[in-house]
């Protein structure tokens, strides 16, 4: 069987035309290229894959034993090496082995039962939710959160992550401690800036005499013994299985506060929207496989033409953390050195991801991705209705700006003044969601989620651990405990100057 190296020694040669000679080289190129999939249209058109680069994609699946990984995914097989466990989040989909999916359905139905109370006013009235977590435990409902509960009239719902006071401050400002209820999410539920922020308002409840709530809070985590420690009785613990990645959580019990503050049925949808997607990376084959095909656009930037970003752009208020959450579950999945078996890699790892919101960044950022001398792959998400109540001229303004940004980067103009001149052939893909609902989000995080981890296998690398930020944790902590002596002057200075 042919080795990886070899394709891309093979895809090196392979002519690179212009995206506009692409375009008139190949007549059938967008049917080819743009691909209606759960409601979403995703148009890869714009980007250098060719019909003979796309031969070379299923050549370097087969060498990477694509399918075969992807199995192993689906399987419940323990793909994540390092850490001896499986990956199980297509659990909660009901994709998974059927054992696990059994698993996640019983922690879904303690949600439902926890939901059906808080409703029933079971556990006292409530307004206000405040969810703490950080990193995985956060980015994903703060997301959703953001997206869809914008006309949602159930409860008000805030994230807190940061160990920075001034985050609670700010909620502390808004939200009653009598009506609210502390969601307390953490994985581990060891991570520090969490289990800070939790005891910080549990004292603020407490200096506001809340004890006629009947619980104190709600513990969302994979250690329910560490929970219990914190004196909470176990019936009051969400589970999830230790098998779910933290930035691969937020289909499990993590997603809480999504499926109280939305509904049910809203974050059913979820699930669904993203099983739809699951089974379409299971099942489709190479040349139409919407993770597979964008993992290998990231791949082909990076490594055949040393994109060292990539950059997303939301053409959608609702969508705004898009970029923060994919920062997490890009670089923390594919930040890496070495392979799964620990050889160090042949290549670059995972692009920076970066990003922002359109259309305010195309006054900040975009004169350089226009003119700029380093390549960014660019991506649009956008979405076809809008749900405010201002008239359509401005979502229609904003689509068309998103539009023109594409096709300016891909055409350029000459012009004899060299400031003045636009290169062009620079890539983008457009990523067009007909509505912004949870059906469309479900399918579009796990199309994410899965060109991750096709990433990976094409790399050789373990998406599933994150070894690379134990260290400045371990270093934070031993400050605190053992002083300063062993560290760098500079580092001994700064921590002399904040703190005396
Ligand atoms: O420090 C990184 C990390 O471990 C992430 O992988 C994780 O999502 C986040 O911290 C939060 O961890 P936990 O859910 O255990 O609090």
């Amino acid at each position: 069987m042919i080795e990886a190296k070899g394709v891309w020694e093979a895809i090196a040669n392979t002519p690179a035309p212009t995206l506009t000679e692409l375009f008139t080289a190949e007549p059938d190129r967008l049917s080819r290229l743009s691909f209606d999939e759960s409601g979403i249209l995703f148009d890869f058109s714009k980007t250098h894959l060719s019909a003979p680069l796309i031969d070379q994609l299923v050549a370097l699946t087969e060498a990477c034993d694509l399918a075969r990984k992807r199995e192993a995914l689906f399987t419940g097989e323990i793909v994540n090496v390092t850490e001896g466990r499986a990956a199980e989040h297509l659990a909660e989909r009901g994709e998974g082995a059927p054992g696990s999916v059994a698993r996640a359905r019983g922690f879904q139905g303690r949600m439902r039962a926890m939901i059906d109370a808080i409703e029933a006013e079971v556990l006292g009235p409530i307004r206000h939710i405040l969810h703490v977590g950080i990193g995985g435990s956060a980015l994903g409902p703060d997301l959703l959160i953001d997206a869809l509960g914008r006309n949602a009239d159930r409860y008000e719902v805030a994230v807190v992550s940061n160990v920075d006071g001034a985050a609670l401050d700010e909620v502390f400002r808004r939200f009653d401690p009598h009506a609210t209820l502390l969601v307390v999410a953490s994985k581990t539920f060891t991570t520090t800036e969490t289990m800070m922020n939790a005891r910080s308002v549990l004292a603020w409840m407490d200096e506001a005499n809340v004890e006629d709530q009947p619980i104190e809070f709600l513990p969302v985590t994979a250690a329910p013994d560490k929970a219990v420690e914190w004196g909470v009785d176990e019936t009051r613990i969400l589970p999830f299985a230790e098998s779910v990645g933290g930035r691969y959580s937020l289909w499990s019990s993590i997603g809480f506060p999504v499926a109280l503050g939305l509904g049910w049925d809203a974050f059913e949808t979820l699930l669904e929207g993203a099983a739809t997607m699951d089974r379409h990376f299971r099942l489709a084959p190479p040349e139409r496989n919407l993770p597979l095909l964008a993992a290998f656009i990231d791949q082909y930037y990076s490594r055949a033409r040393r994109a060292e970003t990539r950059a997303v752009f939301a053409y959608d208020e609702r969508l705004r953390l898009l970029p923060s959450y994919l920062q997490q579950l890009e670089m923390e999945s594919n930040g890496k050195s070495v392979k799964a078996d620990g050889s160090p890699v042949d290549g670059p790892t995972a692009a920076i991801t970066w990003g922002g919101v359109g259309t305010d960044a195309q006054h900040a950022v975009f004169q350089l991705l226009h003119q700029g001398t380093r390549l960014v792959p660019v991506e649009f998400v956008a979405a076809i209705e809008p749900d405010h109540v201002l008239d359509d001229g401005h979502h229609r303004a904003l689509l068309v700006n998103c539009f023109a940004q594409g096709a300016a980067l891909m055409a350029g103009r000459a012009n004899e003044d060299p400031a003045r001149a636009y290169a062009g052939d620079r890539p983008s893909t457009t990523i067009l969601l007909d509505r912004v609902d949870p059906a469309r989000l479900g399918a579009l995080l796990a199309f994410y989620e899965h060109r991750t981890f096709a990433n990976a296998v094409l790399m050789g690398i373990n998406p599933f651990d994150q070894f690379g930020v134990e260290l400045g944790k371990e270093i934070a902590r031993s400050i605190e405990s053992d002083g300063t002596d062993r560290f760098d002057a500079s580092t001994r200075a700064l921590i002399a100057r904040a703190f005396g």
